[in-house]
């Protein structure tokens, strides 16, 4: 009896030690792993601005590892491909937090051949990566593959990581991803970046990632106001360092060799970004322009009207015919022309193709509106855009894997718009809300 007394003291007093630091956090939102040790992990490819012959890996450790190296090799079919590997030191920079002390380290491989396979692997001498595969660009291909995903955002471990899935599954041979802002919701949260790390599994460690910075990277003050960027976009993300003065990392360009894509930051500093865009569309000599930012020129929900992007950055986006734009932040899916100026005239002369999409799972009202020519509400979405000399396909998929929305762009003569053809899709109706379900997530966020 005395030593069953003990027991129901100890094993309480235990629990109460042993809580981690979680233990404020609601169990349902505690679903991965999130403490760094000395084995790798968040492991991340990015690009530099010359993707064709270099690429950047960033990833996580605890604060033990003191030597954080890279290693890579030309791919092999013999698993004795590692004769060849050349080692690269890591540029570490540490990150605390009240979850976590951790180190990011970070390596660019410059000097790369193109349309190579090369197999790479981080550590630091004892615990090591496993060797991952990734293969450069073709310096002259004519075709080029990429995914556009909109919000990520909420419940990234539940039910974002199957859109993620499905779009590496649809389009393996994808040169990147380009995520529209809103990779999760609160940026200072060590849990959710884990779990948008571990959604996505290998895909980060073997497709390059690009990012918009959305409003839910910034930090906010208890009113509301937003302070500064999360300090995880730097340490996680290494974006080509070509933008404004004070935005690296935020504003950037990629060249392909027959696109440029153009990344903004949305939130802030838009005249600064509209003069450098100007120059940036001005200079571009590449086929194909898309330009990519997270708050919407025309919003698709009610009541989100982003007024700064719309007259700093609409009219350039006009005057170099832009092909496409793609956005996030209202948690819809809609696409078209047209887009409505100023005191409502609608631009026929453009041509340029307008996107709000979604991919996770927290989901607005829709508000109709006429530019849309595709429409949709409470539909986890990615999308997947291929270019191929004078034409681009877009193909926008469902999280199940069927096309929603597709269509054509053909270039026709220099100057002139590009002429727009509808493309059969496999879910013929119009997706809207339809749940009696509520959606928790549903309360819309004002910037
Ligand atoms: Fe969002």
């Amino acid at each position: 009896m005395k030593s069953l007394l003990l027991i129901l003291t100890i094993i309480p007093l235990f629990t109460l030690i042993s809580q981690p630091k979680h233990k404020n956090l609601p169990p349902e939102i505690i679903q991965v792993r999130y403490q760094p040790d000395p084995r790798p992990d968040r492991i991340l490819l990015t690009v530099t601005s010359d993707p064709v012959t270099s690429f950047t890996v960033t990833w996580r450790t605890d604060t033990t590892v003191t030597n954080a190296l890279a290693e890579i090799a030309v791919s092999d079919p013999s698993p004795d491909f590692d004769e060849q590997k050349t080692r690269h030191k890591a540029i570490s920079s540490s990150l605390n937090n009240e979850f976590a002390s951790a180190l990011y380290h970070r390596v660019d491989f410059r000097d790369l051949k193109p349309a190579t396979h090369y197999v790479y692997r981080v550590g630091d001498g004892t615990y090591w990566s496993e060797w991952l595969q990734h293969r450069t660009p073709d310096a002259i291909s004519r075709k080029l593959t990429f995914v556009y995903l909109g919000d990520a955002q909420n419940n990234l471990h539940s039910l974002w990581s199957r859109s993620i899935r499905e779009a590496y599954r649809t389009a393996p041979n994808a040169a990147f991803f380009l995520h529209a802002g809103d990779l999760i919701n609160h940026s200072q949260n060590d849990y959710e970046w884990s779990e948008w790390f571990n959604a996505a599994s290998f895909i980060f460690r073997s497709v390059p990632q690009l990012a918009a910075i959305g409003n839910h990277e910034y930090i906010k003050n208890l009113e509301g106001t937003k302070t500064g960027i999360s300090p995880f976009w730097d340490v996680q993300f290494n974006f080509p360092q070509n933008g404004p003065t004070g935005l690296s990392d935020q504003s950037y360009y990629v060249d392909y060799p027959t696109l440029r894509l153009i990344v903004l930051n949305s939130n802030e500093k838009y005249e600064e970004q509209a003069h450098w865009l100007d120059q940036t569309l001005h200079n571009n000599d590449k086929k194909w322009v898309v330009v990519s930012f997270h708050h919407p020129v025309v919003s698709a929900a009610r009541g989100r009207l982003n007024e700064s992007v719309l007259s700093n950055w609409k009219p350039l986006l006009d005057k170099y015919k832009v092909d496409l734009v793609l956005q996030g932040h209202d948690h819809t899916y809609a696409r078209g022309q047209n887009i409505v100026t100023g005191a409502g005239e609608y631009e026929k002369e453009s041509g340029t193709v307008y996107v709000v999409s979604v991919c996770g799972a927290k989901m607005y009202e829709l508000t109709p509106q006429e530019w849309m020519d595709r429409k949709a509400e409470n539909t986890q979405l990615f999308q997947v855009v291929t270019l191929d000399q004078d034409q681009l396909e877009y193909k926008s998929y469902t999280a199940d894997g069927n096309i929603y929305d597709a269509f054509r762009l053909v270039k026709t003569v220099e100057g002139q718009p590009n002429k727009l053809t509808e493309l059969p899709v496999e879910v013929q109706q119009e997706l809207r809300f339809e749940t009696t379900k509520p959606n928790s997530n549903q309360l819309p966020d004002k910037n």
